[in-house]
Parts: structure tokens; sequence; C-alpha cells
């Protein structure tokens, strides 16, 4: 069993999907590690590291050569994959609504694709979660960078010279991303409100000490669906919020977008007229600009400025705390292959309820219900 990990492909990829401790690990598990030179350095990892792990470090050919899984942040591109083992495993966050081609690519090249973002969001799975990995860290990040783009200080401070007050911080959208906003930012000292479509989140909000601005009286209001995923609100909802919304966010300082909703282009949630309500000065972090945006005027792999606020839309965010990010994504795919591992056929072996959900390809076709239906 020979496992590649190689160096990421696409631009700003900083992250590695494998690390020293995890190779080890797999070694541990009789398997064979390779390691393409220079895979780890953007995420602070020498080739010498991985060595000493016990991985063997060389050109991107001869660690592909007879592989039987490769190991992706990012999907590689299939003309790159030549010399690995018909059926090889590509195992990354594959993008598939996204980058449908190049799965269908995976396909006629009969490698079996699986899309770690597809992993059902069940108990036993949590810890094979990049989704959640990933999200955790950009939650973190993103009031990082808002209070690098912010001209004032984030906690009150009493000062011979005078008081400065604390930054109010909003965050929209309390999943694994908003839920480490809110502590992030509260630890900063900002007086923190937050929002979201799902009820279940309210008492989250109010545990970390923020306040919960929710719609209320409006039918749909649980807005759960499978999976403890958002689903798509009503149009009474949404004009409620938007209500809510507007009078809330002209006295905000600080705000964060994290909404997302399953296989849709990200929820608008603020519009450019919001904006010009907000005080000259205020910074919104929208993290899921890549998906479409929460915010009118937000524009991906830029900070702009619209009537005096700064909308900041940095791409790829996990990739920005490159080395953290990449521990716990290689720790992901470690704790998803070594929990089927077969000793006796020192490989893995999927069951069905994982395998068909993040099973792409297989057999030279796409298989994945998800995808078929898109
Ligand atoms: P996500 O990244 O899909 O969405 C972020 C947040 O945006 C969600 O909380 C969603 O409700 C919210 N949202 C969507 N539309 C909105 C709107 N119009 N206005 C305001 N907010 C809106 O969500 P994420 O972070 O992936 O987490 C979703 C849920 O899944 C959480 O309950 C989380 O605890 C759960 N989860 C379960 C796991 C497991 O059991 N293995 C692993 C990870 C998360």
């Amino acid at each position: 069993m020979k496992i590649a990990i190689v160096k990421e492909q696409a631009t700003g990829e900083r992250r590695v999907a494998g690390t020293p401790e995890t190779a080890k690990k797999f070694i541990g598990l009789g398997a064979q590690v390779a390691v393409e030179s220079g895979a780890g350095v953007s995420a602070s990892i020498a080739d010498a590291d991985y060595a000493a792990a016990g991985a063997t470090v060389g050109d991107r050919a001869s660690v592909l050569d007879g592989a039987d899984i490769v190991l992706g942040v990012q999907g590689p591109d299939p003309a790159s994959l030549s010399g690995v083992k018909p059926g090889a495993w590509i195992v990354a966050g594959l993008n598939p609504f996204g980058e449908r081609a190049r799965v269908d690519a995976y396909a006629a090249a009969g490698l079996e694709a699986l899309a770690m973002e597809f992993m059902p969001r069940i108990t036993r799975a949590q810890s094979m979660d990049i989704l959640s990995s990933q999200s955790n860290l950009s939650g973190y990040k993103a009031v990082l960078d808002a209070a690098g783009e912010y001209g004032k200080a984030f906690p009150m401070m009493m000062t011979a010279a005078g008081t400065v007050s604390a930054a109010k911080a909003f965050i929209m959208g309390v999943g694994v991303a908003g839920l480490q906003a809110i502590a992030t930012a509260r630890r900063l000292g900002a007086q923190v409100s937050a929002t979201d479509v799902r009820a279940a989140t309210k008492e989250q909000i109010e545990s970390l000490g923020a306040k919960a601005i929710f719609v209320e009286k409006v039918a749909g209001i649980e807005g759960e669906g499978t999976g403890g995923y958002a689903t798509e609100m009503s149009d009474e909802y949404k004009a409620a919020q938007a209500e809510l919304v507007s009078s809330h966010i002209a006295k905000q300082d600080i705000v964060i977008t994290t909404a997302l909703i399953p296989g849709r282009p990200a929820p608008r949630l603020i519009t450019d007229a919001q904006i010009a309500t907000m005080k000259p000065g205020s910074v919104i972090v929208d993290l899921a600009v890549e998906q479409g945006g929460n915010v009118e005027g937000a524009v991906a792999g830029e900070v702009v400025e619209r009537h005096g606020v700064k909308i900041v839309g940095h791409r790829n965010v996990p990739s920005r705390l490159a080395a953290d990010a990449s521990a716990l994504f290689a720790r992901n795919l470690f704790n998803f292959l070594s929990a089927f591992w077969d000793k006796e056929k020192g490989a893995p072996i999927l069951d069905e309820e994982i395998g068909n959900a993040i099973r792409l390809t297989q057999g030279g076709k796409i298989v994945n219900e998800r995808l078929l239906a898109s």
C-alpha cells in the first residue's frame, strides 16, 4: 500500500494533505508513504521532517509511481497523475459541484475519487470532517483579518488619556466558523451579537456570552434541514430578517458573515443600501465570498471599500493559517483512512454509509447520487 502526498497545484494554496505526524501513523499501519519534494514548505514543513518520519521524498513522478492512494487538499489535476495504480484512490477536497469536469476526468482515467467534503455529518465521522476543521480556523482568522483592517481597538480601554469604547461585532451565520468567530471576537474584547436561521443556534450563541438576534413569529423559523444544515428560507422570513438586520447592522463596527446553504449559492445577507447605513471605518468580512458572497459588492480575493466600509473577501481563508490547517486536514484524512483499515489486507475498505456518500467515481463512471442528481 503506497500513499502519495502531493504538492498542491492551485494558486495560493499553502496547505498540504499530510504531515510528518500522519505520515508516521500511516507507516505504523504498514503503508509506505511518499511525499513530493517541497509539498509542505508553505505550511512550514521541510522535506527533511517527512524523511525523519520515515517517508520517502522525491519528485512527483517517483512519488506517484505505483501509488494506491493519493492525498491532496484540493483535487490534483488528472493529467498530472500518470503512474498511479489503476483504480487508485484520490482523497481530497474535490469541490465536486464546482469542478465537475475534473471529476469526469478522474472517472475517464479509471480513478476512484473520494470527496472529503461529502463526509456525512454523523457522530462517528466528526473527526474526519474537513469542513469543520477548516471552518473553525476560518472563523478565527476572519476576526483577526477584521481587526487588522479596523482602525480602532476591539476591547474597551480605560486610559489616563480617556476611554476607548469596545467594538461591536455581529456574526451572521453560526455554524462552525461563526461559533469560532464569536469566541474569538469575545476574547479580543468586542461586544458580540450573532444571528442564524437555525433556531438551535440561539442557545449556542448565548452560551458563548453573545447576544442572539433572531427573527421571531415567522413561519419556518426552525430553518434546519438534514445533517444540521440550513434550508432555504421563505420570502416572509427573508423580509423579516432583512428588516431586523438593517436596524442592527447600522450600529455595528465589525460584521462577519459565514452563511452557506449546501448545494446553493450563498444567501445574500447584506445589501449595498445596508452598508451605506454603517459608520465609516467599519469592516465586513465575507467568508462566503467564494460561494457567491453574503455581502453585496464583496470581491473574492480583494479588500474593497464601499461607503467608507471595508469589505474583506479573502479567498481560501484556511490556507492563511497553513500550518494548523494542514495539521488538522491531515489528521482528518488519517482518521478517515485508519478507521477503515483492514489489517489483513493492509488497505482501507470503506463501509456503505460513508463510501457511498463520498465516492464520486468508480469503474470509469460517476457513481455519486448527489452528483448524478445535480
Ligand atoms: P455551513 O457552513 O453550511 O453554514 C454556516 C451557517 O450559516 C449555518 O449555521 C447556517 O445555518 C447559516 N445560515 C444559512 N443561511 C443563513 C441565513 N440566511 N442567515 C443566517 N444564517 C444562515 O454550516 P456548518 O458550519 O457546516 O455547520 C452546520 C451544522 O452542522 C452545525 O449545526 C454544526 O454543528 C453541524 N455539524 C455537525 C457535524 C457532525 O456531526 N459530524 C460536523 C460539523 C458540523
